[in-house]
């Protein structure tokens, strides 16, 4: 468990480019010579492994409620979005990913009851519509960013959508919302933590005037099942309506992009799979867990141990923070044979990119739906697609693997 596992002058950290360029160098040594690694800079352990990924996320011994956490620990860090300090009790709620039950439970319970397939299912035709009006925005275009002019967009015009939220709105939605992902930096600057606030208490209010709008004149939307969710049961306050609505868009909304952008970069950089891809595009779920597993868009998900416990042999303390590194276990080559190699020929359906256990991805059907839709029209639509001059780059975020800018050659 010694300092020495980690290469030298590494950190663990998207913020540290040596480790953002090659974080599988990392995570390989880890898990070869300390797979619970103690990581003093951070006050956490890190989990390389899948199979104690899986244990840990399942288990009843862990939580995600940071107030549990040891002082000083990275989860308490991460969890803080400073909003609570001034801004009146009742302006945050903590997301549902931050919650423990028995109010985990019952939250997640209700938020599946309006979060439904069907609901899902029902955004089918219009996430095609969606990309065909973005690709048609392209007709003409040499270079474009992908970012910028469609996984970004995307995913925000969909979760709108099922919201009821006008299209006019997504531009406010999607900065606020991009603002808001920064909580999750522990070493946030102090501008950043002024930006966080602003957004999270401006996407707060436009969300605290939609529900009382839906309660006036319901319609068929995702605000208004969650309202009927709350007269049914009369156990969902609107201050968690509101904390929900922002974590669908949060949590939602760069993740399904960086599941495109991710993906797309892997498959132009693997111009067999393309072809074989494009030449069968029933694979096209098959590549989608193929890219969780590759180039997974939430590498890292954090655990607090609720009581004195063990993992792998381990003692582990109660309060003690430990970092599941869903990058790493999905590069375990316990579980996957040559882990760094990307394939449609694999199975990665036991992927964790989407986690597991209770807290396992509330929107992963609707993520999984837009991927598939979304890289298929843009392959399509674009037969000699290649990378631009430009070179892409990466986002200097913990946690959120993803693009700043993916610069294309569209013809
Ligand atoms: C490719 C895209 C996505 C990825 C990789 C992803 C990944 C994840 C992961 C790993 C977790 C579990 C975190 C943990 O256990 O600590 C999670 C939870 C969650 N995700 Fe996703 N997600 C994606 C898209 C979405 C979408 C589109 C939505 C909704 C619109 C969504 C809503 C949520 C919610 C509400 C939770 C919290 C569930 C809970 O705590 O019970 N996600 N997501």
């Amino acid at each position: 468990m010694a300092d020495d596992s980690l290469p030298q002058g590494a950190k663990l950290t998207a913020r540290d480019a040596a480790f953002r360029d090659d974080p599988d160098a990392v995570y390989d040594r880890l898990r070869q010579h300390a797979p619970l690694y103690r990581d003093e800079a951070y006050g956490r352990r890190v989990l390389t492994r899948f199979d104690d990924a899986r244990h840990v996320l399942r288990s009843h011994d862990f939580g995600v409620d940071a107030r549990k956490s040891l002082p000083e620990s990275y989860m308490r860090r991460v969890a803080g979005t400073g909003v609570q300090e001034g801004a009146g009790a009742t302006a945050y709620e903590p997301p549902l990913v931050l919650l423990d039950d028995p109010a985990h439970r019952r939250i997640r319970l209700l938020m599946s009851k309006a979060f439904t397939p069907k609901a899902v299912e029902a955004m089918r035709p219009r996430i095609h519509a969606i990309t065909r009006e973005l690709l048609a925005a392209l007709s003409g275009a040499g270079e474009i960013d992908f970012i910028e002019a469609y996984a970004g967009p995307l995913p925000t015009r969909v979760i709108a959508e099922m919201m009821g939220v006008p299209a006019s709105d997504c531009a406010d939605l999607k900065r606020w919302s991009d603002a808001i992902l920064m909580g999750y930096d522990p070493e946030r600057e102090p501008a950043v933590q002024a930006r966080l606030r602003e957004s999270y208490l401006a996407m707060s209010a436009m969300f605290k005037d939609a529900l009382a709008a839906r309660r006036r004149a319901p319609r068929e939307d995702l605000i208004s099942a969650m309202v009927r969710a709350q007269k049914d049961s009369d156990r969902l306050s609107d201050l968690e309506i509101i904390s929900l609505c922002t974590q669908l868009l949060v949590a939602g909304n760069v993740t399904t992009t960086d599941l495109m952008g991710n993906g797309l970069y892997a498959l132009l950089k693997h111009p067999a799979e393309l072809a074989r891809l494009r030449a069968d595009l029933s694979l096209m779920p098959r590549a989608v867990d193929e890219i969780l597993r590759y180039d997974c868009p939430l590498t890292e998900t954090a655990r607090i141990a609720l009581t004195d416990t063990m993992v792998s042999g381990c003692p582990i303390a109660k309060g003690e923070t430990l970092t599941v590194a869903l990058a790493a276990a999905n590069h375990d080559p316990a579980l996957f044979a040559e882990p760094h190699r990307f394939s449609l020929d694999r199975d990665a359906s036991a992927q964790l990119g989407f986690a597991t256990g209770p807290h396992v991805c509330l929107g992963a059907p609707l993520a999984r739906m837009e991927g598939e839709i979304g890289l298929q029209a843009f392959i399509e639509q674009f037969p000699d697609l290649s990378l631009a001059a430009t070179p892409p780059r990466r986002r200097a975020l913990p946690f959120f693997r993803g693009f700043e800018r993916l610069p294309l050659r569209l013809n």
